[in-house]
């Protein structure tokens, strides 16, 4: 049965500062379940000087819980992604391993930091678009260049990035602030993917089933299908369609 995806989260053991070890990660997707997700793309970070973990060890480790969760939660598919924090060597290096990427495909969830700036943002954008991937912008409620600029969000998704915002600043979990932006950036149609960078099952723990319930009440469930289901969905085509 199809349910919603979760496509952006933390639940590889050991590999980044989410699930720490295989009793968590079970945990996590427990949870996943509980919130009616159907489909989990776990994205390790990768980050220079932070969360460098080899490609190897974390391929390793997502089949070791794929093989665990098989008997546990036997109508759930995983697959395994990343969260590739942004440098100036990221072409090359994305280039070098499809485990950089969203299940192997040409599809790469970007993370940028809170100092980033506008014209930072965008080139390292480009730089990907330029080279035929198709960024997902993490969590852009999270950067002060974006969250207080709704023209440069539209900006760099005319430029054709995809847009995701996490599930816990849409349902308020992450302040009054976050609620207002990913609100309105709702109601404008410039979302096109939200993950609930789910990393433990306390502070930090999986809302996609809330975040489901208020994206139908807001715009509709059409629309919140698209979002939860028919989006990530393209990445799964993606990876398995013919050469
Ligand atoms: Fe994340």
């Amino acid at each position: 049965m199809q349910g919603l995806f979760d496509m952006h989260c933390h639940i590889v053991p050991g590999v980044d500062d989410g699930a720490g070890d295989m009793r968590m990660s079970l945990a996590i997707l427990k949870e996943e379940k509980d919130n009616g997700v159907t489909d989990v793309i776990m994205t390790p970070h990768f980050r220079r000087e932070m969360f460098e973990t080899d490609r190897d060890t974390v391929l390793q480790r997502f089949l070791t819980v794929r093989e665990e969760a098989k008997s546990v939660f036997p109508n759930m598919r995983l697959y395994i992604g990343c969260e590739f924090h942004s440098n100036m060597d990221m072409e090359q290096i994305i280039a070098s391993d499809p485990l950089f990427r969203m299940i192997g495909t040409r599809y790469v969830l970007l993370e940028f930091s809170s100092a980033h700036s506008r014209s930072y943002i965008k080139e390292r954008t480009y730089a990907l678009l330029s080279r035929g991937y198709q960024p997902i912008l993490a969590h852009v409620e999270r950067y002060p260049a974006l969250a207080k600029d709704i023209d440069l969000v539209e900006e760099l998704r005319d430029m054709g990035a995809y847009i995701q915002v996490n599930a816990d600043a849409l349902i308020g979990k992450d302040g009054w602030g976050f609620k207002r932006f990913t609100g309105k950036l709702l109601k404008e149609g410039m979302i096109d993917f939200i993950g609930s960078d789910a990393h433990n099952i306390s502070d930090r723990a999986c809302h996609i089933g809330k975040a489901y319930a208020r994206v139908a009440r807001k715009i509709g469930k059409s629309e919140a299908d698209r979002i939860f289901i028919h989006n990530p969905a393209e990445i799964v085509s993606a990876a398995y369609e013919r050469p």
